[in-house]
């Protein structure tokens, strides 16, 4: 039986960064072989694989979800849970780069002591990067807590941080 296509499913929720796994899927012309791949792509915009991220990658490309977890659970690459209690998404995408995207990650570096795949030594704070988050006329782009914030500067990103 050929996996039903991720064009008919729905995605767990209308967080924009699905479409960065989706476009991976389609890339990979939805084949089951592509799991460890799509899975990386998950964990680098969403920072980590939860239940519904499992269950929506494997019945795109066809794979029970017995192997998508043994998978998952087998690299230590991927984690199952956030390590920091909030997320911050950089997107490196190149509209977001030539505006300003570098500037981002370098004051976040600064003040936080944080490298992209990184969290603050407290825990409070993990730091990622994405390729394109679908919002490019927004650029540079930041999803902190699943919150696009738009036109982003380095000072008003760390106001948003310093909040959480
Ligand atoms: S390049 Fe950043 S949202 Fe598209």
């Amino acid at each position: 039986m050929a996996p039903t296509t991720a064009a008919a499913r729905q995605a767990p929720s209308d967080d924009k960064r699905w479409r960065q796994v989706d476009v991976r899927m389609r890339r990979l012309g939805y084949r089951p072989d592509g799991l460890i791949e799509v899975l990386h792509t998950t964990q680098e915009v969403f920072g980590y694989l939860d239940d519904d991220a499992l269950r929506y990658v494997g019945e795109s490309l066809g794979v029970p979800p017995s192997t998508v977890y043994g998978v998952a659970t087998f690299y230590s690459h991927f984690s199952l849970k956030p390590q920091g209690r909030h997320t911050c998404v950089v997107c490196t995408g190149t509209a977001c780069y030539i505006n300003g995207a570098g500037q981002l990650l370098e004051e976040v570096g600064r003040r936080l002591g944080v490298a992209p795949g990184g969290t603050t030594a407290d825990g409070r704070i993990s730091v990622l990067k994405a390729r394109c988050l679908g919002a490019c006329s927004m650029a540079p782009a930041v999803v902190v807590d699943g919150e696009v914030h738009g036109k982003v500067r380095p000072d008003a990103l760390m106001a948003v941080l310093g909040t959480l």
